[in-house]
């Protein structure tokens, strides 16, 4: 436990920080990949150039800090984060370095301003936040359903829409039996690939768009291009893996699932939104309701560029036939269909609802729900990039 001098120090300079926040997450970036460029295999290349990653692990050191008497209270964001960490096998021996190379650009950046009692005291401060996630991630470690990124086959490849392929993969060896896998509805893999136009090995999440194991595990991936970027990942998967052959995937992870103390019931509606390939968390916690309970009432509001961009819409359709009391709402975009803060006004409240899509659908259905006043506790999301930016915006 910091000591009360310590707490003093650090709530009095987190404003400060907080204020040269880019400046410090640069200078720390740019240090500790000088030294050890080995972690550049584990970081996002992509997120570092756009800044999204700096943001998020900076700014959630400084809110960490603001409530260091208590990080008990910062339990539900640890654990997000944590999934994260563990998915991308991040170890305790990587807290050091971060350590060291934050500490290390706070003095870069106060300069004179950083005295030996405000070091001594973030050090305090950093080693007991590291602490929570190393415990925290030493727990999930012990229960990941395999270690490490193991290897699996390819046995299935198709399209789910344009740009979207669907993979089903199964252990290429004997030492995982999918047939003992406990999937979750919502839960991701993390995919560890070596694509050719780049320097750096590059990990991706994508979500399980099933929890039945049976056939394999089951994720699909839309090729992310935008401007004049090709994704380099997406486009690695889509047009360089095909059926037999071999992709490293780390254990399921991830706390996006549904309420299951609302499965079970009737009353209150399951609400599922999503947009594009978002739609692949959403349609198994889709699968999981049918499964567990088809009379809870379901509304499925899906949206798109059009009929081609439509993922896994029989597939859909399938499930939705065999619930009991289902609204379906599909909205192009291409055809002037909108899905605003109007349109969210006709859904039943109160309701469970999840969302998932791009940054900007969720952003706009996320504060569209909250001024309609569906409560934090009935809108759960999972954004497909770090969840702070979504936070933070
Ligand atoms: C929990 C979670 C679950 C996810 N589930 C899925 C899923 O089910 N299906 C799915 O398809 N995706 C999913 N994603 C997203 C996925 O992990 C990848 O982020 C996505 O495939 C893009 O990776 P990439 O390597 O192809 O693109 P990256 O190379 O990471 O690029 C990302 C984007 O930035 C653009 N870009 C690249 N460089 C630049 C630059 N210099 N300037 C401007 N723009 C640039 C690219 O065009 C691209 O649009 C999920 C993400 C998370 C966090
Ligand atoms: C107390 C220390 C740390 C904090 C507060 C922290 C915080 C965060 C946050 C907020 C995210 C974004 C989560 C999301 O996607 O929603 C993240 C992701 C990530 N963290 Fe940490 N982190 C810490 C330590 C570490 C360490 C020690 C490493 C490894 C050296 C690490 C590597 C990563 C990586 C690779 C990502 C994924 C994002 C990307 O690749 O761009 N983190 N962390």
């Amino acid at each position: 436990m910091a000591s009360p001098q310590t707490l003093e120090i650090v709530k009095a300079t987190v404003p400060v920080l907080e204020e040269h926040g880019t400046a410090i997450t640069t200078v720390f970036y740019k240090n500790m990949f000088n030294e050890h460029p080995e972690l550049l295999d584990i970081f996002n290349e992509t997120n570092q150039k756009l800044g999204r990653q700096q943001t998020a692990l900076a700014m959630t050191v400084l809110a960490a800090a603001k409530h260091l008497e208590n990080l008990a209270t910062l339990l539900p964001q640890v654990t997000q984060i944590s999934h994260k960490h563990r998915a991308l096998q991040i170890l305790p021996e990587h807290y050091p370095i971060v350590g060291h190379h934050l500490l290390g650009a706070i003095k870069e950046v106060l300069g004179e301003a950083a005295n030996d009692d405000i070091i001594d005291a973030w050090t305090e401060a950093y080693d007991e936040i590291a602490d929570v996630f190393i415990q925290l991630e030493r727990g999930m470690y012990e229960q990941e359903m395999w270690e490490g990124f193991a290897p699996f086959t390819i046995t299935e490849k198709s399209e789910a829409a344009t740009d979207i392929a669907a993979f089903t993969v199964v252990p290429a060896n004997d030492d995982i039996d999918l047939n003992k896998l406990k999937l979750s509805a919502g839960q991701y893999i993390t995919v560890k690939t070596d694509p050719k136009d780049s320097d750096h090995i590059a990990l991706r999440h994508y979500s399980l768009y099933s929890a039945h194991s049976d056939k394999g595990i089951q994720f699909a991936v839309r090729r992310d291009n935008r401007n004049e970027y090709n994704g380099l990942v997406s486009n690695y998967l889509h047009d360089h893996l095909d059926v037999g052959d071999t992709i490293l995937l780390s254990a399921p992870a991830g706390d996006f699932e549904l309420n299951q103390d609302l499965v079970q019931q009737n009353e209150i509606p399951l609400v599922l939104v999503s947009a594009g390939v978002g739609v692949t968390p959403i349609l198994s916690m889709l699968e999981a309701q049918v499964a567990a309970n088809p009379l809870r009432p379901i509304v499925w509001v899906y949206a798109c560029q059009n009929k081609e961009h439509h993922a896994f819409e029989s597939k859909v359709n399938e499930l939705l036939a065999a619930a009991e009391i289902v609204e379906k709402h599909i909205f192009y975009f291409d055809s002037g269909q909108i899905l605003d803060e109007a349109w969210l006004a006709n859904l039943p409240k109160p309701a469970d609802i999840y969302v998932c899509g791009s940054m900007m659908f969720m952003e706009s259905i996320i504060d569209g729900l909250m001024n309609l006043d569906h409560g934090v506790d009935s809108v759960h999301y999972e954004p497909f990039g770090p969840k702070m930016s979504l936070e933070l915006a």
